[in-house]
C-alpha cells in the first residue's frame, strides 16, 4: 500500500540518524495540495532539533539516503525542510494494475499473523422490544467483523442476549396476572410487549409490584419449574423478533450463548473466588475489590442473587477454554465503561492469582446515544423508545420515495421496492458508521437518504452511475478487466490523475478504520473516493471521449472507482444497487 511503501524506504533512509527517527514516519502523509506533490514528509525539522542540526541539512542528507526513485520524481526540498513527493505516473498505473486484476480484494494484502477475535456484539435484552439502541452495537459489530475477516483473522461472532434478567421477572408476573389469554394466542409478541409495559408502569407506581417482579425473577434463577416453564414458552416469540431484524440487515452469529447459559457457571466461579482470596464478603454481599478503587465489582448480593458482572466473569473463562482468543471485543454504549473497566481488572486479578496463561486482550469498543431531532434520546411521540423494526420500515418507506422521485422510476414496481430497501436500510446503516463511535448523533431520515453529502445513497448512486456508463456504451465488462492494464491506463488529466491516487489510498483507509475499530475513517474515505469520482466524470468524458484508447482508460477507472465503493459499502455491510 503507498503510504505504508513510501513510508518503509524513508525508514532505512532515516535508519541510524537518530533512536527516534523511526516514531517520526508517521509525519509522511497525503500532500494538502497537489501543488506540493502527492506526498509530504515533514520529518526534518523535528529530527534536525534533536540532531542539533539545520533542518533544510538534515533534509537534504535524508533525500540523499532515499532509495526511492522507481516511485517517485526526484524529491523536492521546500521551506524549513519540507521533503515533497511526486509519485511516477508508471508506478500509480502499476499499482492500479495490480487493484484491477485482484477480483476479490483489490490488491488489499492480508495479516501476516492472523488472530482469534471473538466480538460480543447486539446482545439485546429479550423480552423487551429491540429498539434504536440497539442499532449501533448491531452496525458497529457487523462492521467490526467483516473488515477483521477480510484483513484474514479468524473471527468468532457472540451474540450475548440478555436472556435471563428482571426483565423476565416481569413477564412472568405480568403472565400470571394480567395476560389476555386470546391476544396472546393470536399475536403473543404484541401481547408480551403489552404486559411488560403495563408491569413497567405498575412498578414504578406501587412498591409491592416491584417486590413480587423481584421475587419472580428469583424464583426463575432457583429453578422454580413454573417459572421456567413459562420463561421457556415466551422466549423463543422474542427470539424470533429478534431473529427476523438480524435476517433484515443479513447479520448471522456463530453463536448466541445468551446470559441463561452461564446460569449454572457462576454459584461455583463465585465459590472458588472466595476461596482463593480473590473475592471478599462483606455485610452477606460479595465482592472484589481492586487497588485504589474505593468501589468494588459485586459479583453476588446479599439476597443471593449474581449480577450481569459475575455472568461477564463467567463468559471470559468459558470463552477463553473454548475459543482461545487473542482478543475479546465488548461493543456497547459507554454508559458501561465503569462496568467492563471492573472486569477487565477483575480477570486480571483473577489470571494472575490462578497463574493462568497469557492475559487475553479485553477491549471495550463504546458508543454514544441515538438522538431524536430535538435532540434527546430518540423516543416515539408517545414517549416509547422506537422499535427497530418499525424504524427499518420506515426508511425503507422513504427512500421507496426516493426511488419513485427520482432517476430509478420507470423501473418495476418490484424492482422499484427491492431498490428501496437496499437504500433504506444503507442509509440507516452507514448515517451510524459515519459518525464517530463515541460521540451522540442525530437520527434524521432526511439526512441519511439525501443524494448528496456523506450518506450512502451517494455512494450507490455513484456506483449506479458507473453501472449505467456500462450498458449505456454495451462495454464487456470481463474483456475490459482481463487485458493488460499497463498498457492501456493514462491519467493525463489533473482529475484522473486525482481519482486514480483516490483509488490507491482504499487499503489505508479499511486498515485505518481497523484500528480501534472505527468505520468512520472508513465512510470519510468512500466519501472523497465518490467526490473525486464526481470531478473526473464532470471533467472527463468517458463514452464521448476523444479517442477509444483514452476511453478505454477511462472505462478502467470507472469500474475501479465502482468496485472500490462496493466493496468498501460491503465491509460495512452495506448492497448496493444497479441503477437508481
Ligand atoms: N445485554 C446488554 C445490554 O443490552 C449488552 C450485552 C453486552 N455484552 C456483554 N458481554 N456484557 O446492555
Amino acid at each position: 500500500m503507498l503510504l505504508s511503501i513510501i513510508r518503509e524506504r524513508f525508514a532505512d533512509a532515516v535508519s541510524g540518524t537518530s533512536p527516534a527517527a523511526d516514531g517520526l514516519l508517521d509525519t509522511i502523509r497525503p500532500a494538502q495540495d497537489p501543488k506540493f506533490g502527492d506526498f509530504q514528509a515533514n520529518l526534518a525539522m523535528p529530527l534536525a532539533k534533536q540532531l542539533g542540526k539545520k533542518p533544510r541539512d538534515v533534509a537534504a542528507e535524508i533525500v540523499s539516503n532515499l532509495k526511492i526513485d522507481d516511485i517517485c520524481q526526484p524529491p523536492e526540498i521546500a521551506g524549513p525542510g519540507f521533503i515533497n513527493l511526486r509519485l511516477k505516473d508508471e508506478f500509480i498505473i502499476q499499482e492500479l494494475q495490480t487493484a484491477i486484476t485482484d477480483e476479490e480484494r483489490l490488491g488489499i494484502p492480508k495479516v501476516n499473523e492472523p488472530k482469534t477475535f471473538v466480538v460480543d456484539y447486539s446482545g439485546p435484552n429479550v423480552a423487551k422490544p429491540m429498539h434504536v439502541g440497539h442499532l449501533r452495537s448491531t452496525v458497529l459489530g457487523n462492521a467490526v467483523c467483516r473488515l477483521l475477516t477480510f484483513y484474514g483473522h479468524r473471527v468468532i461472532s457472540d451474540n450475548h442476549l440478555g436472556d435471563w434478567g428482571t426483565q423476565f421477572g416481569m413477564i412472568i408476573y405480568g403472565y400470571r396476572n394480567f395476560l389476555d389469554k386470546k391476544a396472546y394466542q393470536e399475536n403473543p409478541v404484541e401481547e408480551l410487549s403489552r404486559v411488560y409495559r403495563l408491569v413497567r408502569q405498575k412498578m414504578d407506581d406501587e412498591p409491592s409490584v416491584a417486590d413480587a417482579v423481584l421475587n419472580e425473577t428469583v424464583k426463575l434463577h432457583s429453578g422454580n419449574e413454573e417459572n421456567l416453564k413459562i420463561w421457556r414458552e415466551v422466549l423463543p416469540y422474542s427470539r424470533d423478533e429478534i431473529d427476523k431484524i438480524y435476517k433484515r440487515l443479513n447479520i448471522t452469529f456463530d453463536y448466541t450463548l445468551g446470559e441463561s447459559f452461564y446460569h449454572p457457571f457462576l454459584a461455583p466461579l463465585v465459590n472458588d473466588l472466595l476461596k482463593c482470596g480473590i473475592a471478599v464478603e462483606t455485610d452477606g454481599a460479595v465482592g472484589i475489590f481492586f487497588e485504589g478503587d474505593d468501589v468494588p465489582m459485586l459479583i453476588r448480593k446479599k439476597d443471593g442473587a449474581f449480577l450481569y458482572g459475575t455472568t461477564d466473569l463467567a463468559t471470559v473463562e468459558y470463552r477463553t477454554k473454548e475459543f482461545k482468543p487473542d482478543v475479546i471485543l465488548y461493543i456497547t454504549d459507554f454508559r458501561q465503561d465503569l462496568h467492563f473497566k471492573h472486569l477487565f481488572k477483575a480477570v486480571r486479578l483473577i489470571n494472575r492469582g490462578t497463574g493462568a496463561a497469557a492475559d487475553v486482550e479485553l477491549v471495550h469498543i463504546k458508543f454514544g446515544t441515538v438522538l431524536g431531532e430535538d435532540g434527546k434520546p430518540f423516543k416515539t411521540r408517545s414517549g416509547d423508545t422506537v422499535g427497530l423494526n418499525g424504524l427499518l420500515d420506515e426508511a425503507e418507506a422513504k427512500a421507496l420515495e426516493v426511488v419513485n422521485t427520482g432517476v430509478g422510476s420507470g423501473t418495476s414496481a418490484a424492482a422499484g421496492k427491492e431498490t428501496a430497501r437496499k437504500i433504506g436500510l444503507g442509509a440507516v446503516i452507514y448515517a451510524d458508521l459515519s459518525q464517530n463511535r463515541e460521540s451522540d448523533y442525530v437520527f434524521s431520515y432526511d439526512k441519511m437518504l439525501a443524494m448528496t453529502g456523506n450518506t450512502a445513497a451517494y455512494m450507490q448512486y455513484a456506483v449506479a452511475r458507473v453501472k449505467s456508463i456500462f450498458s449505456k456504451g454495451n462495454i464487456g465488462i470481463n474483456e475490459l478487466r482481463a487485458g493488460n492494464s499497463v498498457s492501456r491506463l493514462q491519467i493525463a488529466e489533473p482529475a484522473e490523475r486525482s481519482l486514480a491516487l483516490e483509488l490507491l489510498k482504499f487499503g489505508e483507509a479499511v486498515e485505518a478504520s481497523l484500528r480501534d475499530c472505527r468505520p468512520n475513517g472508513l465512510t470519510a474515505y468512500l466519501f472523497e473516493l465518490a467526490n473525486k469520482y464526481s470531478t473526473f466524470f464532470e471533467q472527463c468524458p468517458v463514452l464521448k471521449a476523444e479517442n477509444e484508447t483514452v476511453k478505454t482508460s477511462r472505462l478502467l477507472l470507472c469500474d475501479l472507482t465502482a468496485r472500490t465503493l462496493e466493496k468498501g459499502l460491503n465491509l460495512l455491510g452495506i448492497e448496493t444497487v444497479e441503477r437508481m
